[in-house]
């Protein structure tokens, strides 16, 4: 039996990158994984292929700015499985393109916000009761190192040349949102962490970085820690990461 078997999970923006890689990832470790995707084609597409893999994926159509998209996934999973082991918060965006902060779109730090922070806050909510209802519930929120101020602080910083207003403060805020949830699971068995899975090659960093596999580790790590695990915390595959 692998460390995974019997366990159900949800990724966001599962159909590519990252995602996608932390599905087939848990998948291998022998959960059950819902493929979470905003179109189904490509939600399909990439279920199907992990399938072809003899892994047990399904696609599960989401899209964390719609409501009632978010609502009809919960009542799916409600219906099915019943509980919900593992919420992986994967899905992003950042439509920035290195623009100082004084020339930053405003509607395009909105949009950005809607997706990354509002986005995550709603399918948590939403999925809360489902993790609640498993016997040790994990939520795993994808943050980044250019989302640490201390990173980020001052001339010498090792990311101070990050020009993503938008992307880096909605990290930050994400960031923030892991400390709050994992305040109020405190007393219950879920544990809320947020993973820096580093520079990655995907659409997101225009394929930039190290493979995306390679990531999703480190959210597949904090997925699966056991009960002697931290929460409230960001990680990458060096340990803590300093806010
Ligand atoms: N790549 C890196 O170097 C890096 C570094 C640090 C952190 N991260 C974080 O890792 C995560 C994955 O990033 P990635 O690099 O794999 O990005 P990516 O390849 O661009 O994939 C992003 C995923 O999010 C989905 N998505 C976007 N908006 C959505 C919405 N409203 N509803 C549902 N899904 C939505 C996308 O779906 P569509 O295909 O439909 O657009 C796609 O599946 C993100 O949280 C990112 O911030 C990435």
């Amino acid at each position: 039996m692998s460390e995974a078997t019997g366990l159900v999970a949800l990724v966001t923006g599962g159909n590519k990158g990252i995602g996608f890689e932390i599905v087939r990832g848990l998948a291998r470790a022998g959960a059950t994984v819902l493929l979470g995707a905003r179109n189904a084609e490509a939600g399909e597409a990439a279920a199907g292929k992990l399938r072809g893999e003899g892994l047990d994926v399904q696609f599960l159509p989401i899209d964390v700015t719609d409501a009632a998209s978010i609502a009809v996934a919960a009542r799916q999973i409600e219906n099915g499985p019943g509980r919900l082991d593992i919420l992986v918060n994967n899905a992003a965006i950042s439509p920035e393109h290195g623009v100082p902060p004084s020339a930053a779109d405003v509607n395009l730090l909105r949009a950005t916000y809607e997706t990354n922070v509002f986005g995550l806050v709603a399918v948590t909510q939403a999925m809360l009761p489902l993790l609640r209802a498993a016997p040790k519930g994990r939520i795993v929120n994808m943050s980044t190192g250019l989302a640490s101020l201390k990173l980020t602080s001052g001339r010498d910083a090792p990311f101070s040349f990050s020009r993503l207003l938008a992307y880096n403060s909605s990290k930050t805020a994400v960031n923030a949102v892991t400390v709050q949830f994992a305040n109020e699971l405190l007393d219950s068995a879920v544990k809320v962490n947020a993973a820096n899975p580093g520079l990655c090659a995907t659409e997101l960093s225009d394929g930039k970085g190290r493979p995306p596999s390679e990531g999703a580790a480190v959210a597949i790590g904090l997925a699966l820690i056991g009960e002697d695990g931290p929460t409230g915390g960001l990680f990458g595959d060096q340990g803590q990461v300093p806010w």
